[in-house]
Parts: C-alpha cells; sequence; structure tokens
C-alpha cells in the first residue's frame, strides 16, 4: 500500500517508527512536511502541491500536526486532503478541535466526561470572578493553544492569579483558568487511543519541584494499569472529539478521574519505552484497515 504521513520531521522517533513499521509489512511511505505544502482549488478540483509538484494518490494519510503555531497551517492541509478524497487517520476539524483545550473540555463535558472546574472569559473579564469560578486559589493558568506544558501556570495565590491573568490579558493571550488538582501530586495518565482501543498507557510523573508532569519538561514514565472508569473515559473522549489515533490525558483527582486534553499526534518514544508496546505498529495495522476500507469502497 502507499501511505502518506505529514510530518515536520522525518528524523523524529514517531515518524522514524512508523516509517520503518510500514515498510517491514511492503508498504511505501511518503513523508511530507506540511509547511511545504500548498493548495490548489479552482475547475482541476481541490489539489494539494509538494514543493510545486503534484503528489500521487495514497491509500492512507496519517496526520502528525504538531499543535502551535503552525498548527493552522498543517490542519489546512489535512483537509485539503480530504476535500481531494483522501483517507485520513484523523480528521482536519477533529485536530483543529484537539489544539483547542477549551474546545476539547466542551466536547468532552457534552459527551458527558468529568473535567476540571474550568473558566473562561473575554480579555476583559473581572479577575477576581473568573478565580473564584473555579474554586479561588490555588488556581492553574493555561494559554488555550499551549503543548508540552510550556503553557501551563500554576498560581498559588490570588495576587499571583491577578498578575498572571493581566499578564496573559496584556499581550491578548487566550487562557483558561483551571481548579488545581494537588492530590495529583504532579502525575497524570496518558492513554494511547487507536482506532477506538486503548493500546497503551502510563503515568507520568512530574520532576521534582514542578506540577507539570510532561516529559519534555523532564517528567518520567511508567507502564500503568488503567481502571475500567479511565479507560473508557479516554474511548470517550476520543471518540468525542472525532480522533482515531489519540493520545488522551487524565488526571486522578479525589472525585474521580478528569479529563485534561486530548492530543491529535501523540508522541511515541515515552509510551513505547515505558509499556514496550508496539504502538507504531498499530497505528500501521489502523491505516491497512483504513486503506482496505477505501479500495473496498472504490470498487464498488
Ligand atoms: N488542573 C490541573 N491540576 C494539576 N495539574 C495540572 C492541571 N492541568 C495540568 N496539569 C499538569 O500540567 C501538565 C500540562 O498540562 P496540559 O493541560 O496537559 O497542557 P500541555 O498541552 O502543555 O501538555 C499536565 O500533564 C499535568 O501534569
Ligand atoms: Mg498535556
Amino acid at each position: 500500500m502507499r501511505f502518506c504521513i505529514l510530518s515536520r520531521n522525518p528524523a523524529h522517533y514517531s515518524t522514524r517508527r512508523i516509517v520503518e513499521t510500514a515498510e517491514k509489512r511492503g508498504h511505501s511511505v511518503l513523508v511530507i512536511d506540511y509547511l511545504r505544502c500548498t493548495l490548489e482549488l479552482g475547475p482541476g478540483g481541490p489539489a494539494v502541491l509538494y514543493a510545486g509538484s503534484a503528489l500521487p494518490a495514497f491509500d492512507a494519510v496519517l496526520p502528525r500536526v504538531a499543535s502551535g503555531p503552525d498548527a493552522a497551517h498543517g490542519i489546512a492541509v489535512v483537509r485539503q486532503f480530504e476535500a481531494a478524497g483522501a483517507r485520513c487517520v484523523n480528521p482536519g476539524l477533529s485536530i483543529h478541535h484537539a489544539c483547542d483545550k477549551l474546545r476539547t473540555l466542551q466536547a468532552a463535558a457534552q459527551a458527558g466526561l468529568a473535567v476540571p472546574r474550568t473558566g473562561y472569559a473575554h480579555a476583559g473579564a473581572d479577575k477576581d470572578l473568573l478565580i473564584e469560578q473555579v474554586g479561588g486559589p490555588p488556581v492553574i493558568l493555561k494559554l488555550m493553544q499551549g503543548t508540552q506544558g510550556a503553557g501551563v501556570l500554576l498560581a498559588p495565590t490570588r495576587k499571583a492569579a491577578e498578575s498572571q491573568i493581566a499578564a496573559f490579558q496584556q499581550v491578548g493571550s487566550n487562557f483558561l483558568v483551571q481548579e488545581f488538582i494537588g492530590e495529583a501530586r504532579g502525575k497524570d495518565l496518558r492513554a494511547l487511543v487507536v482506532g477506538g482501543k486503548v493500546v497503551a498507557a502510563m503515568q507520568r510523573s512530574a520532576p521534582p519541584g514542578d506540577f507539570r508532569s510532561n516529559l519534555h519538561r523532564g517528567g518520567t514514565a511508567q507502564a500503568v494499569r488503567l481502571s475500567a472508569t479511565e479507560r473508557r473515559m479516554a474511548l470517550r473522549a476520543a471518540r468525542a472529539i472525532g480522533l482515531n489515533v489519540a493520545g488522551v490525558d487524565l488526571i486522578r483527582s479525589s472525585r474521580g478521574p478528569l479529563l485534561l486534553e486530548v492530543n491529535a499526534s501523540p508522541g511515541l518514544e515515552g509510551i513505547e519505552g515505558a509499556t514496550k508496546v508496539d504502538v507504531a505498529g498499530a497505528i500501521v495495522s489502523l491505516m491497512e484497515k483504513l486503506a482496505r476500507k477505501t479500495r473496498g469502497s472504490a470498487r464498488a
């Protein structure tokens, strides 16, 4: 089969693992940097050009769009592939939702999942009201489009919360205020969902002196057995956002597990290392399944 991976960096562990696994199974894989794609719409229909040339047809496309400033371009490319009739493992609209922490929590809450108390308001809003909405200090402040822990702050006091909110408002950033789940003691859970199954799960622990467990910030990971409730939550969160491949983050609070966020392009290095599960293999199997469906429907 002929697969395409939309990824900024072919040398990245996750991309490399998926390419190697697919090639070992006899597939051909093209890794495309979505920032080098140009999109064309007109009499010839929607097309994606790569470095100025037309791309061949693919049996399945795996988007690996990083959240951050370039996500919007990546999502536009995914949607163009969809418009041109390609089968994408994760839909562009779902990636768009996953890149927005507020949208993710809204979809999760709509699906009946428990989420931390969270407040959002327009830039000019009353700071105290926002802080009180989530139960008062200590509170967490989060950039809506942050990733890898970089946009997540802990405000231990009202004064700290007010000045951090003022700073976000000053630069016009969209942010959330959230209750601080102190009882998690710097730990959270990452469930890797592939094709409607939790294929691997790890618990991440923050490095000393931090409350953020992101592996990019020096957090450590170990395999974990999820409770039935946690497993169900992870699956329902991925489904609510519409993702076939998702890294679902949960936090264990005194009132049970809460959904933190959903990642549409979860990293594989940490979870494969901690759990020894072949997550890349599960993703390639899903691509094969998707491709067979496409071929079947093309014949029909
Ligand atoms: N409400 C919270 N209470 C306690 N810790 C939190 C809370 N929200 C996030 N964290 C910690 O901060 C980390 C990063 O937050 P997250 O919402 O996942 O943002 P990012 O997209 O930057 O990873 C989480 O993995 C978790 O360890
Ligand atoms: Mg996270």
